[in-house]
């Protein structure tokens, strides 16, 4: 299928690594539907990309809760005729250690981080199953799903608990042509990054320093290099790749 015949559902839109992949994959010629919780940031991503020749719609939603999930899947399922790809990216910095840690926060937790992909599948398959055509599947887990995070577990557990899903889904709906990966990004220079050593936006550059020395690249990526991994997973050109979650960490997992 051509780009232009494609249509992308991009979770977490709104910045860092969704942002650039909804870019991405609207250059390459897709349709994108772009939800968020932050809607003003989805909005006016949309625009900029209408702006620039593309096609975008713009979905506020908590993609934490089912319902809402349900609603927007819906709302998606009206502007757009099918859906080809998925990029379930939604996530959030995890508390560290485990003393103290509230069932409320390991809820919330996994909420976000993984009940999200799971139920986001489940809602978008139908759009998917439109076409007949199969589909690309694509969750973004975490170098911290491929081993021990050094600060949060509760964010590894949910991370690995999506390459769980990612093989699981792999077999499941390869009869139906629908292929499902992982991309498994070390440290990223997203807000998110400061969010992960529980700091402010102000402090992201020595976050960015403090990573890079465990990363034998010996820097951080830009979100860029991570949607250029979803870009190339997506596409046709990986027809032949599926149930693979691939560290896109300038080596952080190597070692
Ligand atoms: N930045 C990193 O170093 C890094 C490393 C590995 C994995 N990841 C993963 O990459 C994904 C994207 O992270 P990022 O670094 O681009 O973050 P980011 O902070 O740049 O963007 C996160 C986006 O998610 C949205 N969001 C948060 N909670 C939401 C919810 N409940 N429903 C809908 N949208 C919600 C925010 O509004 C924001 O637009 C996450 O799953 C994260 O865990 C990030």
């Amino acid at each position: 299928m051509a780009w232009q015949d494609k249509v992308a559902v991009i979770a977490a839109a709104g910045s860092g690594i969704g942002r650039m992949s909804a870019i991405a994959l609207s250059g390459a010629g897709a349709t994108v539907a772009l939800i968020d919780l932050n809607g003003d940031s989805v909005r006016e991503l949309a625009r900029e990309i209408v702006e620039a020749g593309g096609r975008a719609s713009a979905h506020q939603a908590d993609l934490g809760c089912v319902d809402q999930i349900q609603r927007v899947a819906a709302e998606i399922g009206g502007v757009v005729p099918h859906v080809d790809i998925l990029v379930s990216n939604v996530g959030m910095p995890n508390p560290h250690g485990i003393d103290g840690i509230s069932e409320a926060q390991w809820e919330k937790s996994v909420d976000v981080n993984l009940k999200s992909g799971f139920f986001l599948t489940q809602a978008v398959l139908p759009l998917m199953r439109r076409t007949g055509n199969g589909g690309s599947i694509i969750y973004t887990s975490s170098a911290a799903g491929l081993v021990g995070s050094f600060t949060s577990p509760l964010y590894s557990l949910t991370k690995a608990g999506l390459i769980g899903l990612t093989k699981s889904l792999c077999v499941v709906l390869a009869p139906e042509g629908i292929r499902v990966n992982a991309v498994c990004p070390g440290p990223v220079r997203t807000p998110m990054l400061a969010g992960f050593m529980a700091k402010g936006q102000e402090s992201i550059d020595e976050v960015a320093e403090l990573y890079s020395s465990r990363v034998p690249l010996g820097r951080v990526a830009e979100p860029s290099e991570i949607a250029a991994s979803i870009l190339f997973l997506a596409g046709d050109e990986s027809s032949y790749l599926t149930g693979v979650a691939l560290p896109v960490d300038g080596g952080y997992t190597a070692v």
